[in-house]
């Protein structure tokens, strides 16, 4: 089954807080910034940005950083309802959706949840199901 989409208002709201999180992305070495930002089923608001390493191996997705944060605030109960991720370099703002490793990790804790983010066309918002079929779960 999947989630509702979300009021006007509410992706509003999170689109905005994705992108404020831009100016926080520690990006030195792609020059690409990302920002996201989780809605929980509690209503809660969370935001995470792309955290680049020397050791490039290292570096954290926004959208995890996301995930990680709200986890870190609401517990292991956390369900997300959905995630906003926008992303811009040099040349201004991007299309960008979300990895195959944050696609696993939105499914973990929102196997419904929908995810919105700049296509190539345009906005688009998807269910999490559509982005990764078969998500794994143990
Ligand atoms: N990045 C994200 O933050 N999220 C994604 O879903 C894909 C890629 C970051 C990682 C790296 O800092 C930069 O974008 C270029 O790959």
């Amino acid at each position: 089954m999947t989630a509702p989409p979300l009021a006007p208002d509410q992706q509003q709201r999170l689109l905005e807080a994705a992108q404020a999180m831009l100016d926080k992305a520690y990006a030195r070495f792609s020059h690409f910034q990302v920002g996201a930002a989780i809605l929980t089923e509690r209503g809660g608001v969370y935001a995470g940005c792309n955290v680049e390493n020397s050791s490039y191996g290292l570096t954290i997705c926004a959208e995890r950083s996301a995930v990680f944060a709200a986890v870190g605030a609401e517990g292991p109960e956390m369900k997300i309802r959905a995630i906003a991720v926008c992303a811009r370099n040099q040349d201004g703002d991007q299309p960008a959706s979300p990895c195959g490793a944050c696609r696993q990790v939105i499914f973990e804790f929102g196997p419904e949840a929908l995810v919105l983010f700049q296509g190539p066309s345009g906005p688009q918002q998807v269910a999490i199901s559509d982005l990764l079929p078969g998500g794994f779960r143990l």
